[in-house]
């Protein structure tokens, strides 16, 4: 099995941030050095490592590499918060950062988010009936989280618990973390899956062939409205109108209390290359699904449900463990 322990995924050294170049899975295992609080937000924005928790942790250690090497902390903060605009976790961390500049606080927040997946898996898996068919969307499992994951972490507990049959993973184009990266860990924990084509959810819905969808999330606002990778919100509509239960794993550090509904989730426009190297297109990276599609939140704390404004865990962007 693959070592995907958190340091494995991204630690801080003396001299640098090192992380699993997730482009480069999974045909190569390879690592990244990032010297500077600039290369390690050029990794951030080229993918090099993604997914909301793990670039939230990703730039609390190019902080801490930023005090180290007496760079300006000010353009740091700026440099690395700027380098993808959905995930809230990232401008989190930083904040976290800036009030406690120390690598034994970056590597806390590091500690702190595993600690979280954990807790939200065993809280999800109690949602995933025995002999669950599960689809899931995009990568939330430990290589998006620093470890575990979130959407994963459930899936992966509800397993140890024998409750999953089977994971359908949406390929979830156009990066394609479902194809490369979901599939990978998967195959590496010895969950059966089957990689799908993200048009093909709908009518396994309807062929009775998913029990229940399971996503992360890049923010949620304060009325439950919650940011994904694209695709999402087709998930969930597909999912509302089969009668299936739509639910999304994510920890505290990715509810913002600044955005009152989805409206105000900034949706980050990537290069449309990746869409179509020839042709015009666009790329837009995520979706907001509203709140009213979403069975279920589950956070370290426990099982929301909606009204989400009330049963979020509100406020809890500088709550700590
Ligand atoms: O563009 P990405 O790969 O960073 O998008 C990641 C996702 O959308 C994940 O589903 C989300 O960050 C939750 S991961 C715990």
């Amino acid at each position: 099995m693959e070592d995907l322990t958190p340091s494995r995924i991204v630690r801080l050294e003396d001299d640098a941030v090192v992380l699993l170049d997730q482009r480069r899975l999974p045909e190569e295992v390879v690592e990244l050095r990032c010297a500077s609080a600039a290369a390690v937000a050029d990794a951030i924005r080229d993918m090099a490592i993604r997914g909301a928790p793990a670039i939230g942790i990703a730039a609390a250690y190019g902080y801490a590499l930023a005090v180290a090497r007496g760079e300006d902390l000010d353009q740091a903060f700026e440099t690395l918060a700027a380098a993808r605009p959905t995930a809230v976790n990232l401008r989190w961390a930083l904040e976290e950062m800036r009030s406690e500049p120390t690598r034994e606080r970056a590597r806390e927040i590091h500690e702190d988010e595993v600690e979280r997946c954990r807790r939200m898996a065993s809280h999800a898996s109690e949602l995933v009936a025995p002999g669950s068919r599960v689809l899931t969307h995009c990568n939330a499992g430990g290589l998006a989280t620093g470890g575990y994951g979130t959407a994963l972490g459930a899936i992966r507990s509800a397993w140890e618990q024998d409750l999953v049959a089977h994971v359908w993973v949406g390929e979830t184009r156009p990066r394609l973390q479902g194809a490369r990266l979901t599939a990978w860990e998967l195959e590496a924990l010895g969950i059966p899956f089957a990689v799908i084509a993200d048009g093909a959810a709908a009518s396994l819905m309807a062929a009775g062939e998913v029990d229940c969808v399971l996503t992360g999330a890049d923010r949620i606002a304060a009325n439950g409205d919650t940011a994904n990778k694209i695709g999402t919100y087709a998930l969930a509509l597909a999912a509302t109108y089969h009668r299936l239960p739509f639910i999304v794993v994510a920890p505290t550090s990715t509810l913002d209390l600044d955005a009152e509904t989805g409206a105000d989730i900034p949706i980050e426009e990537r290069d449309a290359t990746e869409v179509s190297a020839r042709f015009p297109a666009r790329n837009p990276a995520f979706d907001v699904t509203p709140a009213a599609l979403i069975t279920a939140i589950v956070t370290e704390e426990g099982v929301h449900h909606a009204p989400y404004a009330t049963s979020l865990p509100m406020p809890t962007r500088s709550a700590r463990l």
